[in-house]
């Protein structure tokens, strides 16, 4: 039997492209890795009106964790109009699968490092390393809303809050209200993973990414949290930064920072800017962590364009390898990966079209191995 049981979905579009790319590279690597195929998709919601459908979360609970490119996703008249003609008009509804894997099982980690390579034409500044963890469960993101605002719901905030006065003329149709939801344990569980994850790849610092002088309950929870953990790890420095200074200081001074951590939204903004001073889409990888299951992808989309061409760059996808490889504890192997990318894009002879070359998604994932 094998070590390893590993899920690979590809999804749509350029996601079977990089997802070759990745087994290429694996294949060469020699894991001792049995993978199991499992469908995900727009595919799966035009035939059957669920793009996750229940046999992928089945397969998923009997692996170690999943491998994910990216799928394709459509708003809702387009999505209706493209369920094949037996199950249009029942009201089915297009649900995002990621999200859906997200919420199934607890992957409340989103972790997003973010590294120049020497020599990449797309790199910001060198000497770029940052690292940000985004709370996936909570915060802003979790779905409680209101429109229009429901007379009980404005009673109750009412009387608890003085604030609310200020709306009293302002009819429950033309108020929205998102709520921002955060707990103890979900705070303190993103925060112990940025420090564990500081300690075990050797950062000096974390930055908590938040907004407490203004946020006080949730973002201060936050922080508060962020002071206790840090007290278990003396030898690694617990930085406070407001989001809004914090972009400011990514675009000023990107290479000061390592470990960043942050709620929902915050951590969902701060990782696009990490993402795009290290070269942008064909660069950005990430993981979905919890503490059963952990599902790693690149963080682009399908690109319909490109689909089927081999033309898209499979760094994001094979950074997404190397994620899975350290959360798999093949630490080694996940270095002499990252060493190999690392090395292919400082001789800069296979290159795809992102970084102004010619070669194919595939000529530079077995320009890789090669290097392994
Ligand atoms: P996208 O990420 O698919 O592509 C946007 C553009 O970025 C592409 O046209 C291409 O120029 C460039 N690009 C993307 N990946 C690249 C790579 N590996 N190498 C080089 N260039 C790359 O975003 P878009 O066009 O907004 O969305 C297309 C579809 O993907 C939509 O259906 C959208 O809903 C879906 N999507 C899925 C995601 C996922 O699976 N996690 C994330 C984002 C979008
Ligand atoms: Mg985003």
């Amino acid at each position: 039997m094998a070590k390893y049981r590993i899920a690979l979905m590809p999804g749509d579009g350029i996601g079977n492209d990089v997802m070759d790319a990745a087994q290429l590279v694996l294949d060469k690597l020699a894991l001792d890795a049995e993978y199991v195929h499992a469908d995900i998709g727009w595919e799966f919601w035009c035939q059957e009106g669920e793009p996750l459908p229940q046999r992928t979360l089945d397969t998923l609970k009997t692996c170690d964790c999943g491998l994910f490119a990216a799928i394709t996703s459509k708003p809702k008249e387009e999505a209706e109009a493209e369920l094949c003609p037996e199950l249009q008009g029942q009201g089915l509804i297009y649900r995002s699968p990621i999200v859906r894997l997200r919420q199934t099982f607890d992957l409340y980690t989103n972790l997003r490092p973010c590294k120049a390579f020497k020599g990449n034409p797309l790199n910001y500044r060198d000497n770029i390393d940052m690292v940000v963890f985004r709370e996936n469960t909570q915060g802003l993101y979790v779905g409680v809303e209101f429109h229009p605002l429901p007379d009980e719901v404005r009673a109750a905030l009412k009387a608890h809050n003085d604030r609310m006065g200020v709306f009293d003329n302002v009819p429950g149709e033309d108020i929205a209200v998102s709520c921002r939801i955060f707990t103890r344990a979900g705070c303190r569980r993103i925060m112990r993973a940025a420090f564990e994850y500081a300690k075990t790849f050797g950062y000096p610092t974390v930055t908590v990414v938040e907004k407490p002088n203004v946020v006080r309950e949730t973002s201060g929870m936050m922080v508060r949290e962020a002071r206790k953990i840090a007290t278990d790890y003396p030898d690694i420095e617990l930085w406070e930064t407001n989001v809004d200074a914090m972009v400011m200081w990514m675009v000023k001074n990107p290479q000061d920072y390592g470990v960043m951590v942050a709620s929902n939204m915050f951590g969902d903004i701060i990782s696009d800017l990490a993402a795009q001073l290290v070269g942008g889409l064909g660069f950005a990888a990430s993981g979905n962590i919890g503490d059963n299951l952990a599902v790693f992808e690149p963080t682009h989309g399908s690109a319909p364009k490109y689909a089927g061409q081999y033309k898209v760059n499979p760094t994001a996808m094979l950074l997404a390898t190397k994620l899975m490889l350290d959360w798999l504890g093949e630490t080694e192997m996940a270095q002499r990966l990252e060493a190999a990318i690392a090395a292919v894009i400082e001789e800069g002879k296979v290159r795809t079209y992102d970084m102004q070359g010619d070669a194919s998604t595939l000529e530079m994932a077995q320009a890789i191995a090669d290097r392994l």
